[in-house]
């Protein structure tokens, strides 16, 4: 029993220690199984944070690139709504009337009373304002800038012009005269009243082209400090019904405003022609301009600080009304030069050139004659064209020479030829 007992209990030990080892063979797997299981899990989660900061990261930058797109979208809209909007129109203020209305004249015509945007301070709209207005309401939106610009454009406002008369060569008799009767009532208008003579009008210059005229006018401008508006007679010859005529009012109540001013009107045939019954409507719009031109200079004080000067070198084909007592009732020729005075505009216009020493200008003046002051200054330029072109230092005989062949024997001066030119007119 005992031996039973004992082989019993080293079995049933035997046995225990297997079970033992066993177990403990299991658990150290599992053990090993779990470690195993979480450095994988652990790996797995590194992984996996790793990814979601990625995902953050790219989420991040999706949503920068939204807010960027979203602003573009909001651009293009705007853009869109801006191409779309209907445009505004234009007028002029006639009156400001009470209670934040105004009276406008469209630019088609016709007046209007109208509201006005409460974005507009009151002051800045006064009668002669260019205003933009809504299409449909015609209400004022906006104040345009500087309503004058717009409408007398194409006109030229030299305040002070830079020519004076020691840039004028010859043409003493006509700066004498043109002082007078320019100059003087501008001035000096007390010594007209007291004599009790009006002085002239207006002052027409007339002579062949590239003489001076243009010149002598700036010249007059300067001398007496006056502002020069200077217009050129075919940007008075408007495409539209009415609009040189507009043109011409604006001008003397724009010189009106700037006096004392000088009003030059620079190849005045161009609306001064005489009237002739060919019918065509263009033909009657120069008329008008032409009428509106003669009320101006009737409706004028000859004393103001106001005068009229123009220029033309077709003074033949120009309508008498405007020669009429009253009108351009003083009339100055400025001829082509003759050898002193082309001795002179030689002078002033090689005044700041290095001229080599066998250069006379008196020999220059001798072979030139009938050039124009115009001619004699290109003649001039052409001469230190050459001395450029051939690395002179100074400007040299031969190099005038030249210039004198280029630019008198040049086949495009046909305008010089009366004949020519009656046949433009013709
Ligand atoms: N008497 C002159 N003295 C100096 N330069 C002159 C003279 N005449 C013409 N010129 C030159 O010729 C250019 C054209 O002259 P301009 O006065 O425009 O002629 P126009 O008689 O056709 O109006 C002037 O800019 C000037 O440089
Ligand atoms: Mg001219």
């Amino acid at each position: 029993m005992g031996t039973s007992g004992a082989f019993s209990k080293s079995d049933r030990g035997d046995t225990n220690e297997i079970d033992l080892k066993k177990k403990d063979k299991e658990c150290d797997e599992f053990s090993k199984y779990l470690l195993d299981r979480m450095r994988q899990l652990e790996e797995y989660n590194t992984r996996l944070k790793e990814e979601t900061r990625k995902i953050e990261s790219e989420k991040k930058f999706a949503e920068s690139q939204k807010v960027k797109y979203e602003r573009e979208v909001r651009r293009l809209r705007s853009e869109i709504e801006r191409m779309k909007a209907p445009p505004l129109l234009v007028g002029t203020v006639i009156e400001t009337l009470e209670g934040d209305k105004v009276l406008i004249k469209s630019s088609a015509g016709p007046h209007f009373v109208v509201n006005v945007s409460t974005f507009i301070k009151k002051g800045e709209i006064y009668p002669g304002a260019q205003v933009a207005l809504n299409q449909q309401s015609l209400a004022v939106v906006n104040v345009l800038p500087s309503p004058k610009d717009p409408l007398v454009h194409g006109m030229e406002i030299i305040e002070t012009p830079t020519v004076g008369y020691e840039d004028i060569g010859g043409l003493e008799t006509q700066i004498e005269e043109l002082r007078e009767t320019v100059e003087l009532p501008l001035v000096a208008p007390e010594r007209f009243e007291r004599i009790g003579i009006e002085p002239p009008k207006g002052v027409l210059l007339i002579g062949p082209p590239g003489c001076g005229k243009t010149l002598l006018a700036k010249a007059v401008a300067r001398e007496t400090n006056a502002t020069f508006i200077r217009i050129v007679g075919s940007e008075l010859v408007q495409k539209y019904i009415g609009e040189g005529a507009r043109l011409v009012r604006e001008i003397f109540l724009l010189a009106k405003e700037k006096a004392p001013s000088i009003i030059f009107i620079d190849e005045i045939d161009a609306i001064g022609a005489k009237r002739i019954d060919t019918g065509t409507s263009g033909d009657r719009e120069v008329q008008r301009t032409l009428m509106q031109l003669l009320a101006e200079m009737d409706g004028f004080d000859p004393r103001g600080d106001v005068k009229l000067l123009a220029a033309t070198n077709r003074h033949d084909i120009l309508d008498p009304a405007l020669l009429r007592p009253g009108r351009f009732d003083r009339i100055i020729t400025v001829p082509v030069p003759t050898f002193d005075a082309r001795v002179d505009i030689l002078r002033i216009h090689t005044r700041k050139m290095q001229i080599a020493e066998d250069v006379s200008l008196e020999r220059l003046a001798a072979l030139t004659p009938d050039a124009t002051g115009a001619d004699l200054k290109a003649i001039v330029m052409e001469a230190g064209m050459f001395a450029v072109k051939y690395g002179r230092d100074k400007v040299e005989w031969r190099d005038f020479e030249r210039a004198i062949d280029k630019v008198m024997n040049a086949s495009s001066r046909p305008s010089l030829q009366p004949k020519d030119s009656s046949v433009m007119f013709a």
